[in-house]
């Protein structure tokens, strides 16, 4: 863990749902590198964060309420309390609404791709936001900060099906926001859009996405000058760094917003 302590994150304590990888796994480096101590829920534990004392691992799939509610006994047995979570696990699998090159209809949106992505992009945000609300409501405090994505806020091509459970937790972090505001409560969302790779972004799954936008599989190094402003893909640490401003009280008037990680680029 090479993170650098850059703001004081002292006693919180943070539920990252996927943390064991990608995202989540800088995320919950970065919190940890700020003094918070974090539970991290995922369906496989990071063995990098055995040793460490101020991390507890909960097996959970966010799908499964009697798991989220184990999630939060959890962390109230350990802590008493729950500062913010970070509703981060989720799923993609690239799929056209129709595949009208007529090669791979593996690539076609089935039933099973759709309720693959709506249980844990949907359901499980759902199902962890609504049990930490409770106690939050009863320490009138918290957080939850919401993985959309670029995305949910443009539509990708390729991906609608992904992009349409990116728009739901757009407007859950709106509504709820104006639900909780009132216990004291921030919901705010995060909307990275191209990164350095993570396990979601592994090769079949590129190769998925060309095919559905009818670009080259090989031809992985994309130009990001023509459509990131800023020339190049987000790196991981980057958007910790956003997560960890947002747990933080330093960003006390956030709330009801998702805010746009992306470079600049803003769709395709
Ligand atoms: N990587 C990107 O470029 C990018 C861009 C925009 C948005 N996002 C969003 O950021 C979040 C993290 O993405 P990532 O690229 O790090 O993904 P990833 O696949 O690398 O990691 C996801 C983590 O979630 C866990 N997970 C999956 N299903 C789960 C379940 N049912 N219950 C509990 N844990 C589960 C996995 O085990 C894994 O540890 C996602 O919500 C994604 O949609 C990612």
């Amino acid at each position: 863990m090479a993170v650098e302590k850059w703001m004081d994150l002292n006693g919180k304590v943070v539920i990252v749902t996927g943390g064991s990888q990608g995202i989540g796994e800088h995320v919950v480096q970065n919190l940890r590198a700020n003094n918070a101590f974090v539970v991290v829920a995922d369906l496989r534990i990071n063995e990098n964060f055995i040793e460490d004392k101020g991390i507890v691992f909960v097996k959970c799939n966010v799908a499964k309420k009697s798991d989220v509610e184990n999630m939060v006994k959890v962390t109230i047995e350990k802590y008493g309390k729950i500062d913010a979570i970070v509703n981060n696990a989720g799923v993609s699998r690239p799929r056209m609404l129709v595949d009208y090159y007529g090669q791979k209809p593996e690539y076609e949106l089935t039933e099973d791709d759709l309720d693959f992505m709506y249980n844990v992009n949907q359901k499980g945000v759902v199902l962890c936001a609504q049990a930490v609300a409770r106690e939050m409501i009863k320490q009138k405090s918290g957080v939850i900060i919401n993985l959309s994505s670029q995305a949910g806020i443009h539509g990708s091509k390729g991906q609608s099906a992904y992009s349409g459970t990116k728009a739901a937790v757009h407007s859950y972090t709106m509504a709820w926001a104006k639900e909780l505001g009132q216990f004291n409560i921030r919901v705010v969302g995060v909307a990275p859009d191209v990164n350095e790779r993570t396990p979601m972004n592994n090769d079949a799954a590129f190769e998925a996405l060309a095919y559905t936008r009818g670009t080259d599989p090989k031809n992985t190094t994309d130009d990001y000058t023509k459509t990131i402003p800023l020339g190049r893909p987000g790196k991981l640490d980057e958007v910790a760094d956003l997560i960890a401003y947002l747990v933080s009280d330093h960003s006390s008037y956030i709330t009801g917003t998702t805010i746009n990680i992306s470079g600049g680029k803003s769709c395709n």
